[in-house]
C-alpha cells in the first residue's frame, strides 16, 4: 500500500480518460498504458483444451411442453448441470435471435454516444438505477479493467437512459423475456432440489426481485495478454443470463481449469450465482468466471442478473440443512446488505485464491 505522500505524488489514473473506448479511439497506439496491466491473472492457471469436456445444454422447450418423462429428464439434467458445472446453455427459449441482436445494436449505439452525453448517466453507487462507467475501481487501488459498462435496474422498477431512440422499448422486452426463462428455470431448479416448485421464487420474493441489465463493452486491445476485461468473480444474484456479439472472451472455471465459453447466437448462457448457492445450502455453487480481451474485435456482452428482492432475508432452505445437528452453511442476510458488504469489500471470501471479488459469507 502506498503511503499518503507517494499517493499524492503520482496520479494512478489519467483524469481525462473516461472510457476505454475513448482511450482506444484517441491514441490508436500499439501498447496499453501501464495502469491496465493485469498480468497476475495468467499465472499458474491451466486452460482446458476444447475437446476436454463440454458445458451442459438444456432444452427448455421440453420443460414447458414435454411429456412428464421428458420434464423429469430435463430436471435431472439441470440438477447435474448446476452441481457439476454451475452453468449451462439454454436452447429453444423465447428470447429471439432478432431481439438479442436489436439489444446488442442498441447498447452499441449507447456506447457510441459522445462521451459528454454518457457522463449524464455516470452513477457512483451500486444502488443507482442507471450507471455507466469504466473498469476502474478507485477503492481497490488495482489495475483498470479493459471494459466499459452500462448497468440498469430492469425490475421491479424499470430504468433505462432516455437515449438512444428505441433503447428503452428493446431493453424492456429483452429483460421481460429473459425473466420468463428464469422463472421456468427456477421452478425446475426448485424441483431438482427436492423442493416445492415455487420454493425459490417464494423464498427470494422473486416478484419483487432485483433484475440488473448490464452491458459490457471490451474494445479490441493492442496487448490482450496484459489486460483483463473482468477478473475472476462470482455473480451475486440467483442466476445470470448472458449473451454476446459473437466475439468470444468469457471463461468459466470448472475442475480447476478455465474453459472458453463460445455462446452461439440463439443460445442463452446461464450461470449459477451466489444466492442460489445460499438457498441450496451449497448444493449448487456459483461459478467463477472472467472475461478476457483480444486484439482483433470489440466484444460486447449483455448480462442479466436475476436476484432476490432487496429486503428479503436470504438463508439456506431448511429442508437442505442436514438434520444431524449441521448448521446452515451461510449467514442470513438481505440481498441489499450482501451487495453493500460486497461493494465495500467486507464480505469474507470463500475462494480467495481464484477471485478478486468476494464470495458469499459462510457461517463459521
Ligand atoms: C459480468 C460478467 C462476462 C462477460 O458482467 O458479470 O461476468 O462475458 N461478464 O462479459
Ligand atoms: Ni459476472
Amino acid at each position: 500500500m502506498a503511503s499518503a505522500m507517494s499517493m499524492k505524488a503520482s496520479p494512478v489514473h489519467p483524469p481525462k480518460i473516461t472510457t476505454v473506448k475513448a482511450l482506444v479511439e484517441s491514441t490508436g497506439s500499439s501498447s496499453i498504458p501501464s495502469f491496465y496491466n493485469f498480468t497476475p491473472y495468467l499465472r499458474d492457471e491451466p486452460i482446458a483444451g476444447d475437446a476436454e469436456d463440454s458445458i451442459p445444454i438444456i432444452d427448455i422447450s421440453l420443460l414447458v411442453s414435454g411429456t412428464p418423462e421428458q420434464q423429469s429428464q430435463i430436471i435431472h439434467q439441470l440438477s447435474k448441470a448446476c452441481s457439476d458445472w454451475g452453468c449451462f446453455m439454454v436452447i429453444n427459449h423465447d428470447v429471439t435471435e432478432s431481439l438479442t441482436k436489436a439489444m446488442i445494436a442498441s447498447f452499441q449505439e449507447f456506447f457510441d454516444l459522445p462521451e459528454e452525453e454518457k457522463k449524464e448517466f455516470q452513477g457512483n453507487h451500486v444502488m443507482d438505477p442507471i450507471r455507466c462507467g469504466t473498469g476502474f475501481n478507485p477503492s481497490m487501488n488495482k489495475a483498470n479493467y479493459w471494459r466499459d459498462f452500462l448497468k440498469c435496474f430492469a425490475h421491479p422498477e424499470f430504468h433505462t437512459p432516455n437515449k438512444p431512440a428505441g433503447f428503452s422499448e428493446i431493453a424492456r422486452e429483452f429483460s421481460k423475456r429473459n425473466r420468463e426463462v428464469i422463472i421456468i428455470l427456477l421452478k425446475a431448479i426448485s424441483k431438482s432440489l427436492g423442493l416445492e416448485e415455487s420454493y425459490v421464487e417464494k423464498a427470494a420474493n422473486f416478484e419483487l426481485g432485483l433484475q440488473l441489465l448490464a452491458a459490457n463493452y471490451y474494445p479490441a486491445c493492442p496487448e490482450p495478454e496484459k489486460a483483463i476485461g473482468i477478473p475472476a468473480h462470482y455473480d451475486h444474484g440467483l442466476l445470470t443470463t448472458l449473451v454476446n456479439n459473437g466475439v468470444s472472451g468469457l471463461q468459466v472455471k470448472h475442475n480447476e481449469k478455465w474453459f472458453n465459453v463460445n455462446i452461439p447466437p440463439n443460445v442463452l448462457f446461464v450461470q449459477v450465482a451466489d444466492h442460489l448457492e445460499i438457498l441450496s445450502n451449497g448444493k449448487y455453487k456459483s461459478i467463477a468466471h472472467r472475461a478476457l480481451v483480444n486484439n482483433k474485435a470489440t466484444r460486447m456482452s449483455i448480462a442479466l442478473a436475476h436476484g432476490p428482492a432487496l429486503d428479503t432475508v436470504m438463508r439456506p432452505a431448511p429442508e437442505l440443512v442436514g438434520n444431524e445437528g449441521d448448521q446452515p452453511a451461510y449467514v442470513e442476510m438481505t440481498y441489499r446488505k450482501f451487495l453493500e458488504l460486497q461493494q465495500t469489500g467486507r464480505l469474507s471470501s470463500k475462494f480467495r485464491s481464484d477471485t478478486e471479488q468476494s464470495k458469499a459469507v459462510r457461517a463459521s
